[in-house]
Order: C-alpha cells, then structure tokens, then sequence
C-alpha cells in the first residue's frame, strides 16, 4: 500500500485506544503516536521538580521551565514501538502509575503545555503515515486526518480494564480507586476549557462495551481500508 493517511484516535480513558492504534500501526507500517504519554511525561516533570502534589500546583513554575522538559519516543525493537523518554530517561513505566494519572487531567488542562505538545504532535505527523492517540487529535492536533475514531465503552468496563492492567504490573491498588480515577478524570477531560475531549464531527464512533479485541481491530481495519481506497 503505497498511499499514506493520517488516523486519529480519540475517546475516554482506558477505552483500548492505545492497543488498537498500535495494532493499526503495526499492519500499515505507520507510526504509532501516544499522545498521553506526553501529557504524562509533563505530569512526571512537573512532580519531579515539585511543582504538582496532592495539595497544590503551581502552574506558573510549570509553565516558566516549559523548555526545560525535553520529550521524545525511542523506538524500541523489541516492543515495536517508541517508548517516551523525558529529558534522556526512560520514563514508560513511571508514566502509568495511578499517582501521575491523579494529576495528569490538571497538567493536561494547562494551554501552556498543550500548545507545546501539540506542536511537536503536528510535526511528528507532517509526512502522514502515523496513528496518533489521545483526546483532542482530531478535533485540534490532525482536524484534517483522513480517519478519525472515537471511542468509548461505560466506566465499569474501562475502571476494570485499567485495574487488571495495573496490578499485572505489580501497582497495589484497589478497584474502587481506579474507578475514581477514570470518573474523575472524564469529568476533568471533558470540561477542561482548552481542547475538551469531544467528538470531532466527522469521527467515527466505536463502543467497544461488548466488542473482542480482535472483532473491534477488524471493524477499524475495514474502516481503513475503505479510507486507503478514497484517497
Ligand atoms: O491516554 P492517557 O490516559 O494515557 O492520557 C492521559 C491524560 O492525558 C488524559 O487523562 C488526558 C490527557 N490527554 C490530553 O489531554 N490530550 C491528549 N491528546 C492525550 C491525553
């Protein structure tokens, strides 16, 4: 396949966007793009250098030592994607706590840093061929993205997912905190004044609720392969 679209993938927290833009990426030979891993890494910034805690943020530091935040994906063979690293550390795994995503909806509400992030975003996506991941990637980073999805599925089944996945990973946590974070963090992404997450117009929306992975990956292939037929 010789022609190259740009694929925007937006919706809720732990809705599976990640996994399935990866996938998507990985049969088209795109590159795959996490935007919240971006966001995240701002989050780790800012805690690192104590300018977000349980008790304050101080947005004016964070946005004064904006510059001081290098981030950037390194692509690793072994995975197959890139992994993002935050001023030369490799930070995938710190990322994914529970702790940074109880304030990541803050940081990520911040113009300052969106403006930054997506800047680097609309570069790394200039040549097309890419799969972006995220909130507001069709409705600001790629509005003229050839497909864009939405998706979504009921809190429930994205607190449980989310929950699954973390204690895999060794994190103590409890359902019900997971489930409060991903409610809370709906609320935040939804009503943030800078780029809420919404439903660009011409998305395509996917509930996944009751969808296997590979059904849910069939019916969005099918989608690109009509797309890759238009253009
Ligand atoms: O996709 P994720 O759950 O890793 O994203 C973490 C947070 O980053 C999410 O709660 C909102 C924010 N985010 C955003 O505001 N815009 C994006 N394009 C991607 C993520």
């Amino acid at each position: 396949m010789n022609k190259k679209i740009t694929i925007a993938i937006d919706g809720y927290s732990s809705t599976g966007k990640s996994t399935i833009a990866k996938q998507l990426a990985h049969q088209l030979g795109y590159v795959y793009v996490d935007s919240g891993a971006m966001y995240r890494a701002m989050t780790l910034f800012s805690m690192q250098h104590g300018y977000i805690s349980s008790n304050h943020f101080d947005v004016v530091s964070l946005i004064n030592n904006l510059d001081n935040a290098h981030l950037e994906f390194i692509y690793n063979h072994s995975l197959g994607f890139g992994e993002m690293y935050l001023n030369k550390v490799n930070v995938e795994k710190t990322i994914r706590t529970l702790e940074v995503s109880n304030y990541v909806s803050k940081v990520s509400a911040t113009p300052e840093v969106r403006k930054k992030l997506v800047t680097i975003q609309k570069e790394m996506g200039k040549h097309k061929a890419v799969v972006m991941d995220g909130r507001d990637i069709g409705t600001v980073v790629f509005t003229d993205a050839e497909l864009k999805i939405f998706m979504t599925s009921t809190a429930e089944t994205r607190a449980q997912r989310r929950f699954d996945e973390l204690i895999q990973k060794g994190e103590q946590v409890s359902y019900k905190d997971v489930y409060t974070n991903v409610v809370e963090r709906d609320s935040l992404d939804t009503t943030r004044k800078d780029s809420p997450l919404v439903k660009a117009d011409d998305a395509i929306e996917i509930d996944n609720s009751h969808l296997t992975k590979e059904k849910q990956f069939e019916i969005i292939l099918k989608l690109v392969e009509e797309k890759l037929r238009d253009v």
